[in-house]
């Protein structure tokens, strides 16, 4: 069959992998080039290798919890399950995870991980190596590349996916294919903050809505606590503070305690409004303290954070660094089977563009590589076989009915022209770490205004606006029909301005 695989970070790059190995003749379009996108920024690792004190079943209820209760209990067996053949997959593949002098895999903590089970290469480069592996791979094998191609829009006929029009070099051309795999990745680009490199825009979850795909969750956007508060964002790793790291206020005090008995350890969710909170309490940037590690441990555990604080002027080892949180993960997406089937038959979608239903209302760390992984071949797996009906997707509460792509009919008729910075802005301010039913409004009423009255987009930056606001509209809508706080997304009554620190 022919495959499509839209994306080539660890998701669509491993389903590109399983397709061709399968027999399929497989072409990979992606909008940069081959692994610039999210993948070869992570720094935390790969979850799912268990010491003799851990198992499978620890990381499901882990994960579980992290999710606020909210996740697929069937999603995260298979990602627990499957986790053991896919990190031994991204071994053979020729990605060197950190070894002990004993030749073992070393293994990482990080929040809310009751033991140590995440693998890591290069200290905090994982994922540079593993795009590395992988991109090394897809070269090798008869697998054709476009690079440079923006998706324009899934080809839908008959209600199935039959292709994919991208736009490359400012013409649009259409790929036909039996079956498409959108692993687009995420839309860290909808906020002000982001840890996401340039070009996350959501592209994959805006064709997949155009198309009348089941998109669900967008309410649940994560945001990382611990991005370097000074210059353009940089993540310093959840595992700095898995080894021991803390985070302090003004006067020392470890304030994460106030809001969690696992302090600089609980879910992440958490952890990010404890530290914005008392960002805006304090009026300036929260730190974090990795002071007790020492110069070797830092450089040699976390080289890449090591280099890049010290360019930018910070001594880590002597003294703690301000920290902020931004915008990280989108736990929502195209609503998929076990087999990233989507609603459109045809249609799969892996990684972080999909809704599993792993990931809850708020991701564990280091389950973001595991789930492209896992996902990603299975969904390969799957082309071909006959195709299954994607159970219609249950809201997880009866008030968070999708409202994705609704359109509403007030418009306020005033108010700021659009910019893409302008949307940001927006974004973080009201749709953001806390959010009030006044704020939600308000960014929904903006963003339906300039969709109303934005030209048909042409270009690719036009293109990505477009994208962003579909995707705007329906997350402030998700957020709106979601009345109670669950995970990362959070209603507060009271909410008060949060410090601007980046
Ligand atoms: C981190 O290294 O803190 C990020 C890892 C993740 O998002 O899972």
């Amino acid at each position: 069959m022919n495959v499509v695989v839209v994306g080539s970070g660890i998701a669509g790059l491993t389903a590109a992998l399983h397709a061709h190995e399968a027999g399929h003749a497989v072409t990979v379009v992606t909008k940069g080039v081959l692994g610039d996108g999210c993948t070869g920024f992570a720094q935390g690792g790969v979850a799912g290798m268990y010491g003799p004190a851990d198992s499978a079943a620890q990381h499901a209820a882990d994960t579980i919890d992290a999710g606020a209760g909210l996740s697929d209990s069937a999603a995260v067996d298979v990602l627990v399950h499957d986790a053991a053949a896919r990190i031994a997959e991204l071994i053979a593949r020729g990605v060197a995870f950190d070894r002990g002098p004993d030749g073992e895999l070393l293994l990482g903590r990080e929040a809310a991980h009751r033991h140590a089970r995440i693998v890591h290469a290069g200290g905090d480069a994982t994922g540079a190596a593993i795009a590395g592996a992988l991109v090394a791979a897809t070269r090798r094998a008869a697998i054709t590349v476009v690079e440079g191609a923006f998706l324009a829009d899934l080809m839908i006929v008959g209600g199935v996916a039959c292709g994919v029009r991208v736009l490359v070099g400012g013409a649009l051309s259409d790929l036909e294919a039996d079956a498409v795999i959108l692993a687009t990745g995420g839309a860290g680009h909808l906020y002000a903050h982001t840890t996401n490199p340039e070009g996350t825009t959501g592209d994959g979850i805006a064709a997949a809505l155009r198309a009348g795909a089941v998109v669900a969750d967008l309410e649940f956007m994560q945001f990382h606590p611990t991005v370097l508060a000074e210059g353009p964002a940089f993540l310093i790793s959840e595992a700095v503070r898995g080894e021991g790291a803390t985070l302090i206020d003004v006067d020392g005090r470890r304030f994460a305690f106030d809001s969690h008995p696992d302090g600089e350890l609980a879910p992440r969710d958490v952890v990010s409004r404890a530290l914005a909170r008392q960002a805006a309490a304090q009026d300036s940037p929260v730190r974090l303290d990795a002071t007790m590690l020492g110069e070797r441990v830092l450089a040699r555990r976390f080289p890449t954070i090591d280099r890049v604080t010290r360019e930018r002027g910070f001594d880590w080892a002597i003294h703690p660094i301000p920290v902020t949180p931004a915008a990280h993960y989108l736990m929502g997406g195209v609503v998929t089977d076990l087999d990233g089937r989507t609603s459109i038959p045809g249609l799969f979608a892996v990684g972080e563009v999909a809704r599993t239903g792993v990931h809850g209302a708020n991701r564990l760390a280091s389950n973001s590589l595991l789930e492209g992984a896992v996902f990603g071949a299975r969904a390969a797996t799957a082309v071909g076989k006959p195709w299954k009906p994607v159970p219609a997707h249950v809201p997880t509460d009866a008030r968070s009915a999708s409202t994705a792509g609704t359109c509403r009919t007030r418009p306020r008729p005033d108010g700021s022209p659009f910019s893409r910075s302008v949307l940001q802005r927006l974004m973080w301010d009201d749709v953001g770490l806390l959010r009030t039913d006044e704020g939600l409004e308000h960014a929904l009423d903006a963003v339906i205004r300039w969709r109303s009255t934005a030209p048909a987009p042409v270009t690719v930056a036009e293109r990505e606006d477009a994208n962003l606001l579909l995707l705007a509209e329906a997350t402030a809508s998700a957020a709106l029909a979601r009345t109670e706080s669950v995970g990362a997304h959070y209603r507060d009554p009271v909410a008060s301005p949060l410090l601007e620190t980046v």
